[in-house]
Order: C-alpha cells, then structure tokens, then sequence
C-alpha cells in the first residue's frame, strides 16, 4: 500500500477513476486491470456529490465502501475527492442563488459542472457537511492515502460578479484596505470622479462604459483568487481535524492557467499537486510541459505529484491529436524528471457517455489489445523501476521570476501596447533556456533567492517595495539579474513609481528611461550590434550601467537596448527591448556563462537541440540523469550510469533513439 509523500521505493501511478460511471460489475475488471499495470493510486469520487446524495438530506455511501474496500484488497491506495468540484442539480434548483454570475450579469445554469458562486454561504454549508462525513465515514479507510479537495478550483468560473460575491469582495477590500480613504488612495479614484463615500457603493467590476478602474480591477482578481483559496482551506481544516495524518491536497493549473495566485495557495496544500494538458496546435509541447513542471516545483519548493494528464487525445481543443506511439512516456517522464514524484491521469476507463466521452483514457473505449492500453503497461513497469526516484530532488541554478498580481494588471486595459504579454514573456525566456539545455526554477520575487548563480525577470511590471528591495539585496551580495523591459514601474497598487522608469530598478539598473515607444504590430528595430527589437523600444539613458548594445533606428537611435551595471558585489543586466529569438538566446548565453551557470550536459559535447536533460539528486548525492529525446532520429549522450528503465549499465555513453528516454543513475562520487 503507497503512502503519501511517498517513501524512497515508490512513485505513484494511477489516475482519476469514475466507477459511478459503470456498473458494479466492471469494478472488479477495473481493478484487477489496474493491478496488471502496476496502478498504486487512484483519484476516486471527484464528481460523485449527486451519487451519494441523491437527494437532499439522503446520502449513498453503500457505493463507495464497496470500492474503496475493493481497492484497500487489491492494495490500491486511495487519493479521495470530497465530491464537491460539482453540486447536483438539486442544490442548484434549491439555492439559484448560489449560481455564478459572469461580468455581464449573465446567470450560468447548471448542466454541466462547477456551478457555483464561490462566496455563496449555501455552497459552503453544503460542501462542508459532505466533507464532513466523507472523512467521518472513510478517515480510517485502509485505502485512503491522500485527500483530494474539490477540482481544479475555478477553472471554468474564476469569478464570479454577482451580489454575494460584491459583498464578500467589500469584506476582503476592508481587511486589506482598512477604511475608505485608503482605498480611494490605492484606487487613485479621484480620477474620474469614482471616489466612493460608502462601502456599499462598491462593485466587482461589472460590464461599464468604458475602461474599468485598474486598481478595482486588480483587487479584484486578488479577491477572486482568495476567494476559491478560502473555500480550500474552510474544507482542508475540517479533513485536518477530522484525519490530522492524512495529508491534503487539490490539483492545481500551474502553466494552463494564470488566474489564480499559486504562491499563496501552494504553502496551504500539504503536497502540492498539478494536472497539465499539451497543446496540440504547439509543435513544442515539450516545452510547455517543462514550464509546467518547472513551476509547479517552484510552488512546492520540492517535489510534487502530477495529478492528471492525457493518455492520448484530449476533448476540448478544437483539433484533438492523438499521441504519437512513445509520446505518452516521453510526456509522463517529462514531469518526472522535473520533480513529479509519480505520473497520474484523467482518466482511468474512457467515458461511454457525457461531455468527456471522446477524452483519451489509460483503458480506452477499444480496450486492452491497444497501442494506449500497452503503453500504459509499459509506463507502469518504468515507474516501477524508477521508485528510487522518490523524494529527489532537482538541479536548477536559475530563478525566472513570476508573479501573478504584475501579470494581471499589465493585463489590464489601457496599457502602452497589448503586446507586452508578461506570462508568454516569461515562457519565451523559460523556452531560450530549454533549448540551451539549462534547468531553472520558477521562482516569486520574494523567494530566498541566494541559492541561485543567476535571476532573471523577464517582465515583472508591478512590484512591490519589499520584493524590489530582496532583488537588489540578492545582487548586491554577489548575485547577477537580468531584467526585461517594462519591469518595476508600479506599485502594488498599480501606481506609477515617479521619477523615471523603471522606478523601482533605476539604482539595481543603472538606467533612467523616460518615454515608452512601442512598436506598432509586427514592426521589428535594428540594434547596434546587428541583432532585432520587436514590441518594445524606450528613450532613456544609462547613468552607472556600461551599454553594451543601443538602439540604431529612430526615434529612440542611440538609447540603450542591453545594459550591464556594477551593483553591490553583483551585477545587473537590463534588457529595455523584446529581443528577436537568436538575440534572446545569445543575451541569456552571455548572462548565464558569465555567471557560472551550465546546462545539464555541460562538458558533453553538442548535443541535439531536441534531446531534453534534467538532474534529480537525493540528499546522498546520487543522481538520476533523465535523457529525453524528442528528436526524429537517434542521440548519442557521452555520460555513464546505470539507466534504470533498462537495468543496463552504460559505461561509455547512452545513444538514446529517436523519441527515446533513458534515466542514468550515478552514485554519490560517481557522477559523469
Ligand atoms: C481537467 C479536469 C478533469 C477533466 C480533464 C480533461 O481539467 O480536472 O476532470 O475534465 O481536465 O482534460
């Protein structure tokens, strides 16, 4: 029976398993499949409010013993839902005002799922009192190894503008804001003549004539945010009192969605978890997924278990690719070898009916004489092998910094130009980094930042005085950042920081920039040293800083582009435009190599672009070198070790083949 977090011999696999779409009988095919493939943790119950209460006050619980007792016998351990991701039917029609509202005062229906205004007090009730006698009745089930609260919180109603929700987003402005003076303050409401005189004037920003008040705005995705968060922690302490050694968590979106901020949920989960979909229109999905991974272990700052993700083809892309044959390993070891203590699924047995019947499965409608079917028999054996894996963690000497509030008010209306997208930015840099084979942690800028040779802030518009402040503290006691354009402009409140741009970073930079000149769509700039500036150029000056490269084309001819500047015993690079790719690599090359950060393979020679590389490391100091190969054809990797998903020994280098994987273990003081 595994246990959660997992001991140094195991790492999880399985997936959400929905036997309340079946009948009785297909439980014991379902779990004796289960054992063929080496499944050891299954997701169960995430949608299963209106089975087991079918009614209000009648609950049906006959059901679920019968599996979680059929489970606990095969020695499958249980990661249980609380069940309320989806209120039945009758909830809703009993409580229509628990229904979210949208911007537009439009009222979303149930018939589908997540139908629920996350400030309704009558949903709360309502999933507390399940909660409670979910861990009531199963807390000391043999199969239960893990809570699982909810379900992708907010991914279909992020917030929701309807009157409870106005009155709780007044309750949170006053914790925050204190009276209402300070608000109108963090607000800047006297333009516009917005200034409010009571609390009950204020709104969630609903549909209005034109441009809504920005600092409204971004309260309220805080607001939003916290409100979801909220409802996570009143069910976590009911389970907490109920099981207090049953650890809790609920799967989040990191790298699918930016909604919500995952630095203040990620400390409140006792393991954090995350479900991750590719893209199929991307023809580098793979690198999507490792940002996913990446920052999903910055969340956790360790380890983290992959909660959900496809077999195959997905549902809800308007062309939905199946995998290739080895793309569900490669995928799966993908998130492993970025700290994912194990490889979970949506879903277990592929739906016949419903909104997700055409969604991939690890059992699919065709059966088990399948491509799907055997690739997952042969993932359940490399797991198996891979157990050792547990509890490691991963080698990253580079932060990349990400903050959700900065992200969302440059999403704000009115900006200088729709083209300084701040998450792509930061995925654009993730993606330089993948293809230059260096590993980086996603990291908030107010994180301990001492362990890393190099931080980068691609794009960090809105930033606070505490975090601007360990940024410069971080370089001035050795460390070097780089920074991108349009970075530490406003305050937390989205107020512009006086005095030149950019405010919070003129000293750490040593530039001052006074006017934004963005370029229209498309448009592309020449540099001086030959390379390109697309979106973004500025007119400024440096006044410490060394330029190192300077704009050529008009109007902004000779302002700088690449800055360098002396900090402290650090050193501070700026980038005051969005460099063409190669030019990108090329700074990030320079920045990374002059702070003494290498790539995975670093000594090995050229390695393919496509062949990805990522050390786990335990605390004794042996380390598992994951090799992917997402190229067409064969690599050849000179590095030794014994690559555990064969048992083989590799003495002098592995060639790994085209759309392969290979996992070198080294002992400690052996390491290639
Ligand atoms: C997730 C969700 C699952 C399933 C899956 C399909 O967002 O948690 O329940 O819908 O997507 O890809």
């Amino acid at each position: 029976m595994p246990s959660y977090p997992p001991t140094r011999s195991a790492l999880c696999f399985g997936g959400d398993y929905n036997p309340e779409q079946w009948s009785s009988d297909v439980w014991r095919a379902d779990v004796a499949l289960m054992r063929e493939a080496r499944v050891n943790l299954v997701t169960v119950g995430v949608f299963s409010w209106a089975r087991l209460a079918p009614r209000p006050d009648r609950y049906e619980f006959g059901w679920l013993d019968e599996i979680m007792d059929l489970l606990a016998e095969h020695g499958i351990g249980v990661d249980l839902a609380t069940a309320t991701a989806s209120p039945p039917p009758w909830f809703s029609e009993k409580y229509p005002e628990s229904l979210p509202v949208d911007r537009d005062g439009r009222r979303l229906w149930y018939g589908s799922r997540q139908a629920y205004c996350p400030s309704s007090p009558a949903y709360r009730e309502a999933a507390l009192d399940l909660v409670s006698r979910l861990a009531d009745r199963y807390g000391q089930h043999p199969a239960l190894v893990l809570w699982h609260v909810n379900n992708e919180y907010g991914c279909h109603v992020a917030r929701c503008y309807c009157d409870q929700s106005a009155a709780a987003f007044r309750e949170w402005l006053r914790a925050r804001h204190g009276d209402l003076d300070a608000l109108n303050e963090a607000w800047g409401t006297g333009f516009w003549s917005q200034s409010y005189g009571d609390w009950s004037q204020i709104l969630p920003p609903r549909a209005t004539p034109t441009t809504n008040n920005p600092g409204q705005e971004l309260d309220f995705r805080r607001f939003s945010s916290d409100a979801l968060l909220e409802l996570f922690r009143a069910e976590r302490e009911v389970l907490h009192h109920v099981t207090p050694g049953v650890p809790v968590t609920t799967n989040l979106m990191a790298g699918l969605t930016s909604a919500f901020d995952y630095w203040r949920w990620a400390p409140e989960l006792d393991l954090v978890s995350n479900d991750h979909y590719i893209l199929a229109a991307d023809p580098h999905s793979e690198i999507g997924l490792a940002f996913a991974s990446d920052l999903t272990r910055g969340l956790a700052g360790g380890s983290w278990l992959l909660m959900e993700h496809s077999t195959s083809a997905v549902n809800w892309q308007p062309r939905n690719a199946a995998k290739a044959p080895g793309q569900l390993l490669r995928n799966s070891l993908g998130h492993v070898a970025r700290g994912s203590d194990g490889a979970l699924f949506f879903q277990w047995r592929a739906s016949r009916a419903g909104a997700e019947k055409w969604h991939s499965a690890m059992l699919p409608h065709a059966g088990t004489d399948t491509k799907v079917w055997r690739e997952i028999r042969s993932l359940g054996e490399v797991l198996h092998r891979l157990g050792e894996v547990a509890g490691s963690t991963v080698d990253a000497d580079v932060a990349l910094l990400l903050d959700y509030p900065s992200g969302w008010a440059q999403e704000a209306a009115a900006q200088p130009s729709v083209d300084m997208d701040c998450f792509a930015e930061i995925r654009r840099w993730h993606a330089a980094l993948w293809r230059a084979g260096i590993t980086a942690d996603l990291a908030h800028p107010s994180a301990d930042l001492t362990r890393y040779r190099a931080v980068l802030v691609p794009s960090l518009y809105l930033v606070s005085d505490a975090d601007a402040t360990n940024l410069k503290s971080y370089v001035d006691k050795g460390g070097t950042v780089l920074v991108g354009a349009y970075s530490g402009i406003v305050d937390e409140c989205d107020r512009v920081r006086l005095g030149g741009y950019p405010g919070a970073f003129t000293d750490l930079l040593g530039v001052v920039i006074e006017e934004f000149f963005p370029l229209l769509e498309g448009e592309c700039v020449a540099l001086s040293d030959g390379g390109t500036g697309t979106v973004w150029t500025e007119a400024g000056r440096a006044t410490t800083a060394t330029v190192l490269v300077s704009h050529a084309d008009p109007p902004v001819a000779g302002s700088p582009a690449v800055t360098r500047n002396a900090f402290g015993a650090g050193t501070a690079w700026y980038c005051g435009t969005r460099l063409a790719e190669p030019d990108l690599a090329r700074l990030l090359h320079d920045v990374c190599e002059r702070a003494g950060v290498e790539p995975v393979l670093a000594g090995a020679g050229a390695v393919d672009p496509r062949l990805e590389a990522v050390r786990r490391r335990h605390p004794d100091g042996t380390t598992y070198l994951f090799l992917i190969n997402h190229a067409g054809h064969a690599v050849h990797v000179p590095a030794t070790g014994t690559d555990l998903t064969t048992g083989d020994d590799v003495g002098a280098g592995v060639t790994i083949p085209a759309g392969g994987v290979a996992v070198l273990r080294n002992d400690v003081g052996k390491e290639e």
